[in-house]
């Protein structure tokens, strides 16, 4: 069975409501990045950040995954998928893929602030008070910039061990996730869909790269017709 790497960042979800980073003109709900993804804006106003977090989290009880996040669980019938997004939702989840691997975390669990390894189921919103059993604070299971990626390595072995890799609704500018299709050294085919894609330098040494200039729910089914051909 011929091994696919999926490789999805924030347009995979904007059909479901989520809005991107970077569409956003690069506030991210109308905040500095770094006021709420850091380990200095935690520092600095940890209100701020939970609540930030916690928007998030009920937003996500409001959306559901689109006919993208759907049809490339269809692909699973005949390949050995595994799924490494850049997203903090679970939509890849709840459309039903079975492998995913969460580069920047996940926005329905919570860690301890002093044991990382603590970390908890959390649909809820996290307040100040909220901690671990060793009595610590609890933050978001969240990859801030400037913290280490835990899970690379392991996304980096299925990149590498690829036959197949699509990249879907991410702008490739933050690294080292979009480093990773640099990787893929053993792909026949790279496929990128993205409405407005952005060809980083990983992506511009792909000789036969196919670019699929369309959101999402149109782009994967249009990926998925071509794998099946
Ligand atoms: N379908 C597919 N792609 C889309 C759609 C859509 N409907 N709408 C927008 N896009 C594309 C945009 O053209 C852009 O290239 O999604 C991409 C979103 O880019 P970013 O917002 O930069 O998201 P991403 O690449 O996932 O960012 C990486 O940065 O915001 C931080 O840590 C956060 O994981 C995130 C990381």
């Amino acid at each position: 069975m011929e091994k696919i790497a999926i490789l999805t960042g924030a347009g995979m979800s904007a059909e479901s409501g989520i809005n991107t980073f970077r569409d956003a003109g690069g506030l991210w709900e109308g905040h500095d990045v770094m006021e709420v993804a850091s380990p200095q804006g935690w520092a600095q106003n940890p209100e701020l950040v939970l609540d930030f977090y916690n928007q998030r989290r009920r937003q996500l009880h409001e959306v559901a995954p689109n006919r993208g996040h759907q049809a490339l669980t269809k692909l699973e019938e005949a390949f050995d998928i595994s799924v490494i997004t850049q997203n903090v939702d679970d939509l890849h989840e709840r459309a039903g893929s079975s492998n995913i691997i969460h580069l920047h975390g996940e926005l329905f669990k919570a860690r301890s602030t002093v044991k990382e390894e603590l970390v908890y189921e959390w649909k809820e919103d996290i307040e100040i008070g909220h901690t671990c059993e060793e009595g610590h604070q609890l933050r978001p299971h969240i990859v801030w910039f400037g913290e280490a990626v835990p899970m690379l390595q392991h996304a980096a072995m299925e990149v590498n061990l690829a036959d197949i890799v699509i990249v879907i609704g991410s702008s490739m500018q933050v690294y080292p996730a979009a480093g990773l299709v640099g990787l893929a050294d053993n792909a026949r085919q790279i496929y990128y869909v993205d409405p407005k894609p952005s060809i980083n330098y990983e992506l511009s040494q792909i000789a036969d790269l196919k670019v699929i200039d369309a959101p999402a729910t149109e782009g994967v089914p249009e990926v998925i017709e071509d794998l099946f051909k």
